[in-house]
């Protein structure tokens, strides 16, 4: 039979049920119902992912939690609460949309809940505090979801955002994962590594997404047990933005037209220099062997020489020699 649970762990299962309900079925969820369709939430949407509405008044969930005997002592340390002077447990998330963080075996450890009002002084996003059961940098979003999509569509894709993943969800992309906001830990990539070597990267298209792609592409690179494919959506869109405004259908194509580390920097780099100047053009060709140069696979490595010297007008034979000379000082 399955291992008893302890408090802190059945407390949340119960608080995400809890949260989902009032959502769902009361009078004070209307207001969260309200704002889950404006973001095009649906049911089926709603039911997958568990989501829930912490209501305004502080003392709602501590109030149900008491009635089902949980112990103000296991209540204090859940991080559900926020604790006054005086030690009185008040409700942490409230006027809350509620996304359930989970451990790998699909159990609720932590809430992020996004803001639902305009009051811009209120962080968006509000996690969970580290807990004896929760570590953030140990928790990927929908994780044990994805990891069994993960078999039949052959890999994962990373998100930047918790609405990224449901929009890919929806869009009929099911392996989606979001760390929490931050930069990718050496924890969630080894989690990664024992499920697929297919990763692709999906951060928003802005100027903070791309430079994220790129730290997380030197990471994966480094780790040396990755296929990695990068999508930079266009118009500094993020997935969720990108699906409303272009559909599913698009989306999927442009997870299929996932670039090569190696042609995302190098398309990177090209959008750095200006190419109708000779010297800046030097330069960048330089770089770019140098980026060319890392490939291990000598025959992706021609792959790449070849397509740059079609682009660049420049011949195949000049710039082997020039990879030649770069691998020399690599070694
Ligand atoms: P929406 O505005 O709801 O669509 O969110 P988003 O996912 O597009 O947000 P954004 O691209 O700004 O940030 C990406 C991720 O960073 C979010 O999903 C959160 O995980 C995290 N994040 C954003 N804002 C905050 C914040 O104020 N506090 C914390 N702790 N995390 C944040
Ligand atoms: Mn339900
Ligand atoms: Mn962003
Ligand atoms: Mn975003
Ligand atoms: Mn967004």
């Amino acid at each position: 039979s399955a291992p008893k649970l302890s408090p802190i762990m059945r407390m949340h299962q119960d608080a995400t049920e809890f949260y989902h309900r009032v959502l769902l079925t009361t009078k004070a969820g209307e207001r969260g119902m309200q704002y889950a369709k404006k973001r095009e939430l649906d049911h089926d949407t709603l039911e997958h992912f568990k989501i829930g509405y912490a209501p305004k008044q502080d003392n709602v969930l501590i109030t149900y939690l008491r009635g089902k005997g949980y112990q103000d002592d296991d209540l204090a340390k859940s991080g559900l609460f926020v604790q006054s002077k005086d030690g009185r447990l008040f409700d942490r998330f409230r006027d809350r949309l509620m996304f359930p963080l989970d451990n790998e075996n699909g159990k609720t450890i932590g809430f992020s809940g996004r803001r639902i009002s305009n009051d811009k002084t209120e962080a968006k996003y509000m996690n969970s505090p580290e807990t004896e059961i929760f570590t953030k940098s140990k928790v990927l979003f929908h994780f044990a979801e994805a990891k069994r999509a993960a078999r039949s569509e052959g890999h994962l894709i990373l998100y930047e955002g918790y609405m990224d993943v449901i929009a890919a969800y929806k869009a009929g992309v099911k392996s989606g994962i979001a760390s929490m906001g931050t930069s990718l830990t050496d924890d969630q990539i080894y989690m990664l590594r024992r499920v697929t070597p297919n990763i692709i990267v999906n951060y928003d298209g802005d100027d903070p997404g791309v430079h994220a792609e790129e730290r997380a592409a030197r990471m994966f690179n480094k780790d040396g047990n990755f296929n990695l494919g990068i999508v930079v959506l266009p118009e500094k869109l993020d997935p969720d933005e990108y699906v409303r405004k272009y559909g599913a259908e698009k989306y999927r194509e442009e997870v299929k037209g996932a670039l090569t580390p190696t042609d995302f920097f190098l398309k990177r780099l090209a959008q750095k220099y200006n190419l109708d100047n000779d010297r800046e053009k030097i330069t960048y060709l330089n770089e770019a062997i140098k980026e060319i140069s890392q490939v291990r696979n000598p025959v992706e490595q021609d792959m790449y020489v070849e397509k740059l010297a079609r682009s660049a007008g420049v011949s195949i034979e000049s710039l082997k020699a020039n990879l030649a000379r770069e691998r020399r000082k690599n070694n």
